[in-house]
């Protein structure tokens, strides 16, 4: 069997497999991030001229919380996956639910829509986007050197879908330029492509599966037997006891409504982390050495829920600076607001190359700790640029050049390279051996609590109050990060020989 994975080279000298996977998680990132570049404005615009009518704030919020919920623990795929269904079939439900998420959007069927499709596509995107990866993983014998540079091509993948779809679902919302819909937006066109992605996704994945992807991920990695299943289903009945507890205490005194929600997932995404660092250090399966490591990966963790509120507010915060404050052409070329948001995606693509080289060729380069205090600095400063615009003209209730936005992204782009790929690989190296399957959740729950946060001050952004929202949150990341650079010292000792 490894013998064979080695021979197969047929995808850029990599296995086949990589080729499903790669247009599998392509497509996936295509409606999701498709959809997150019209969602906001579907939401608060008016419903005259297509949107939900909510308010800025309220809807502002929504998209981080439910940012902060896609990413809150994805332990549920990686379990359902391992111990019922094997990664492959869990893979293609997660894909069904999400697509099903995005034609609800497609349907012109307001708020009950707009709250079922999150539903959909928080479980749907647990399922798919952990097993993914999981599976590239399994693509590759332990010693096969190509590993690296398949990830590699994976995480381009994510890329190039995440960087085409800002481009053509706005395109569609607006009527393909056809005037299909006079002057108005049809965001349910938007969704309906979304959708459509995600459809070509599933049908590449199922087809090209049966042909290259093992047999072996058709089945769970260690079933389960009836004497396990009771425990998790008790526990699976507590949990949904204790939920309707707290939702109807809620509701008896008056309080359930989507801010008090917002508020409660905040507390549960910065709480979990919390509970898991605890457990981890308490536990008599991790040993001292690996207890350090721990200690070593909290302010990491910290910095990463930082950097990841900053990264996260593209689709929101600088969403709405596009929307008010920029100008929407560059000569003769007019864009929309939501076309903004491949910026990100496209410098990562820019950007990852000189990276790569630069990790290969520079002898004394930072450690782990190093370059997350950097990236911390530079991502407050992507932050604190965009309050320049004001400043420099004194007001802001004009509009401006579209090169701060495309600024702002080039800097927060830097720090990306400094933290996300880093960051995914020190998170398994300092895992605790008991602790490795779940640590990579651990991982995305930095984005979460991040943007858990995002969800409770995202909220304070207008034009009126961009100067002070700029500073003060880009002015944490700074600060923190220059705290974090007199630590990497220690941190790195910490890390008891992790490089
Ligand atoms: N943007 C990347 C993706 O969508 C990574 C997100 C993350 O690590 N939180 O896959
Ligand atoms: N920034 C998103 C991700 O890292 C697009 O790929």
């Amino acid at each position: 069997m490894d013998k064979q994975k080695q021979l197969d080279t047929s995808f850029f000298g990599q296995p086949r497999g990589l080729a499903t996977l790669f247009f599998t998680e392509m497509w996936e990132r295509f409606s999701y991030y498709g959809m997150r570049a019209i969602l906001l404005f579907y939401m608060y615009y008016a419903v005259s001229k297509g949107g939900l009518g909510m308010d800025q704030a309220t809807a502002a919020s929504i998209m981080s919380i439910y940012g902060s919920l896609v990413y809150l623990s994805g332990v549920i795929g990686g379990w359902l996956s391992d111990r019922l269904w094997g990664p492959r079939k869990t893979v293609f439900i997660g894909g069904v639910l999400i697509m099903f998420g995005h034609i609800a959007l497609s349907l012109p069927a307001g708020t009950t829509a707009l709250y079922a499709s999150i539903i959909l596509i928080v479980i749907g995107t647990r399922l798919l986007k952990p097993n993914v990866s999981e599976m590239v993983g399994g693509l590759y014998s332990e010693e096969d050197r190509r590993r690296d540079a398949g990830f590699s091509m994976f995480v381009f993948g994510i890329n190039f879908g995440a960087a085409i779809s800002p481009i053509a679902v706005p395109w569609a919302a607006n009527g393909f330029g056809l005037h299909l819909f006079g002057n108005e937006m049809n965001f349910h066109a938007g969704f309906s492509l979304a959708a459509i992605g995600m459809f070509f996704g599933l049908l590449q994945y199922y087809i090209d599966g049966k042909k290259y992807l093992s047999k072996d991920s058709l089945y769970p990695d260690d079933p389960i037997d009836k004497e396990d299943l009771k425990p998790i289903i008790n526990w699976t009945i507590v949990a949904v006891v204790v939920l309707a507890i707290i939702l109807g205490l809620m509701g008896a005194m008056g309080q359930l409504n989507i801010n008090s929600i917002i508020n409660l997932i905040t507390v549960i995404a910065i709480a979990l982390p919390i509970i898991y660092f605890i457990m981890m250090l308490n536990s008599k399966k991790v040993t001292k050495v690996e207890k350090s490591r721990v200690v070593a990966y909290i302010p990491l963790f910290i910095a990463a829920a930082i950097f990841w509120a900053i990264e996260e507010s593209g689709s929101v915060v600088l969403a709405l600076f596009a929307a008010q404050r920029t100008v929407l052409h560059i000569g003769g070329w007019h864009f929309a607001a939501a076309n903004f948001q491949t910026l990100n995606p496209l410098f990562i693509m820019i950007l990852t190359p000189f990276f790569v080289h630069l990790w290969s060729h520079w002898k004394n380069q930072p450690s782990a700790p190093g370059k997350f205090a950097a990236g911390l600095v530079i991502v407050g400063l992507s932050f604190v640029w965009m309050a320049l615009p004001g400043l420099i003209h004194g007001t802001t209730s004009g509009r401006v050049s579209p090169f701060w936005l495309v600024g702002s992204w080039f800097i927060c782009e830097i720090a990306e390279m400094l933290i996300s790929p880093i960051g995914l690989s020190i998170t398994t190296k300092l895992a605790p051996v008991a602790f490795r399957s779940q640590m990579m959740s651990m991982w995305f729950l930095a984005d979460s609590a991040g943007q858990a946060v995002n969800a409770q001050i995202v909220k304070f952004y207008t034009p009126g109050t961009e100067i002070q929202y700029f500073l003060i949150v880009g002015g944490v990341a700074i600060v923190f990060g220059i705290v974090l650079c007199f630590f990497v010292k220690r941190i790195h000792g910490l890390m008891e020989g992790v490089d």
